[in-house]
């Protein structure tokens, strides 16, 4: 008997539908899949006939053949496990009832258990689209396919349960709609526990305010890292569009807490110095999301950034421009979105202590050079802040005062947030750091003043044109921050000194 059963595949973000066919004929006995299945598809086989084992099912010794349509777009994965083994009960007559509008999705174990899956929430989002009304996926995973409005969505754990449910037997029940649960705030890292450092919070509240990336320079010890840490927590909320566009990334790399499914914090990825080019990226043979993709409408934070290697570092040059990175391999093309805020720590130099008011720096000239040669002039120009992080003086130390807390701060970065999603109404722009270099002087308006200071900096300091936009750019959040709506000569001044630090640490930088 021929049947025919619904299932999704997954290819980079994309899901697509898959059609699964099943036919038992009279013949030699085997069993083939067609398709163009890979090794995991193909190997579904050994699964799904232990699987029926277990239920005391087994298979002909008939000819049987499933084909997963479309036959000429490659399958990976383990997904189509459960649609096969369905189908093959259908045709095999052990399943009588009508499975129109059900779609089905999961790995099935030797045992007969229905195994996550990666990717569950895009192929949800695409069975509602198809208009199925019932869709099948593993217990693990219904959580987050419960985040979608719109399709019945039945949490399955072992096959004998699925085979009793769709026989009218012992009908499961639909997965409850997928509500939030409240966060803990208990584990938030605060800014209040960060002592003295005035300057380098206020550039952080900028840093977020306007999504702007920042390189912070100190000796050790000075508190770059632990600043760097409390930077998500005074980030604004995500929106519903950017918190899905997240999880989706998180689902096909299969990292979603089974909990917590839904991601609604910001994400802060901060990957070892000895991370490689493909895992930065992503890449691989069916190319899978790298770092900058993971922290997407959240942080990349890079610690102790001249320790990573030179060519790893520059192939994130052109991501970081169009915030999206496109991934060729034999498999086909895939594109990731990487829209990320780059936060950077380094030391001035290998012992940390070049230009300490206190120690002295033990290393040579050639050796500060070469650790500095690290970072390409190029690179260094896409920091739209870069600030130094000087030691904390004994008395803000030892003081028992209690600074200000990130719930403060955040007020106000919500605030100028609001400010910007209303000036780029209409437009992709989101916050400040987004303004194309086109569009900078239609946006940074300043008063004559300000416009005075940013040309003799222009002209004094040797400044490139990439230099001039982000200089204004960072005014614009001052004075959002402000609620200013030109640019003042103290925005500009403040931007200045936020913007230029940087050639000193990566001679020359036209
Ligand atoms: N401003 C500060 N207020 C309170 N504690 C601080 C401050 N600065 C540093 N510390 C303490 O010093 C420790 C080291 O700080 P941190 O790891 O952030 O330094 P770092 O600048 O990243 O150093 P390195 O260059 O070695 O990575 C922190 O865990 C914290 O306990
Ligand atoms: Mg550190």
């Amino acid at each position: 008997m021929f049947s025919k059963i619904s299932s999704l595949g997954l290819f980079g973000l994309n899901a697509f539908p898959v059609e699964v066919e099943v036919d038992i004929s009279r013949g030699q006995p085997r069993f083939e899949i067609v398709g163009l299945p890979d090794i995991a598809v193909k190997e579904s086989r050994e699964r799904i006939r232990s699987a029926l084992y277990t239920i005391s099912v087994q298979i002909p010794p008939k000819r049987i053949t499933v084909n997963l349509a479309p036959a000429d777009v490659k399958k990976s994965g383990t997904m189509h496990d459960l649609a096969i083994l369905i189908g093959l009960l259908r045709s095999m007559e052990c399943i009588s009832k009508n499975l129109d509008g059900k779609c089905f999705i999961g790995e099935v174990s030797l045992g007969g258990e229905v195994r996550s899956v990666n990717g569950v929430l895009p192929m949800t989002i695409l069975a509602k689209n198809l208009g199925f009304s019932e869709l099948y996926v593993p217990a693990q995973n219904a959580a987050e396919a419960s985040a979608i409005q719109g399709i019945t969505v039945y949490g399955v754990h072992t096959i004998g349960e699925l085979i009793d449910h769709l026989e009218n037997l012992n009908p499961m029940t639909p997965t409850k709609p997928y509500q939030q649960p409240n966060i803990n705030k208990i584990d938030a890292l605060d800014f209040s526990d960060v002592k003295g450092q005035t300057n380098a919070k206020y550039a952080l509240e900028v840093v977020a305010a306007g999504g702007h990336n920042v390189l912070m320079v100190g000796p050790p010890g000075s508190g770059k890292s632990m600043l760097a840490k409390r930077l998500p927590y005074i980030l604004p909320e995500m929106t519903m569009q950017e918190s899905l566009e997240t999880t989706n990334i998180y689902s096909i790399s299969g990292l979603l807490d089974p909990k917590f499914p839904i991601i609604k914090n910001r994400p802060f990825r901060s990957p070892h110095h000895t991370i490689s080019g493909v895992g930065l990226v992503g890449g691989g043979s069916i190319p899978h999301p790298g770092e900058i993709s993971l922290a997407h409408n959240g942080l990349l934070f890079l610690d102790e950034l001249a320790e990573f290697d030179r060519h790893t570092l520059d192939i994130m040059r052109q991501p970081l421009e169009d915030h999206e990175v496109t991934i060729t391999r034999a498999a086909g093309t895939i594109t990731y979105p990487c829209s990320f805020m780059l936060v950077a720590a380094m030391n001035p130099c290998p012992c940390g202590y070049f230009g300490h008011e206190k120690r002295r720096c033990t290393c040579t000239h050639s050796q500060i050079q070469r650790y500095r040669s690290k970072i390409s002039g190029p690179l260094m120009e896409r920091f739209d802040l870069q600030i130094e992080v000087d030691p904390v003086p004994y008395d803000e130390l030892s003081s028992k005062g209690k600074a200000e807390s990130s719930e403060e701060i955040r007020k106000r970065v919500q605030e100028a947030r609001k400010i910007q999603l209303e000036r780029f109404k209409g437009t992709n722009i989101t916050c400040n750091a987004q303004i194309p270099a086109g569009k900078v002087q239609e946006y940074c308006v300043m008063e004559e003043k300000a416009e005075t200071l940013v040309k003799n900096s222009f002209e004094k300091l040797g400044l490139s044109v990439r230099s001039y936009d982000r200089i204004l750019r960072v005014s614009r959040t001052i004075a959002d921050l402000k609620k200013s709506d030109i640019i003042r000569s103290n925005h500009a001044a403040a931007a200045i000194q936020f913007c230029t630090i940087g050639w000193k640490y990566v001679p020359p930088m036209k």
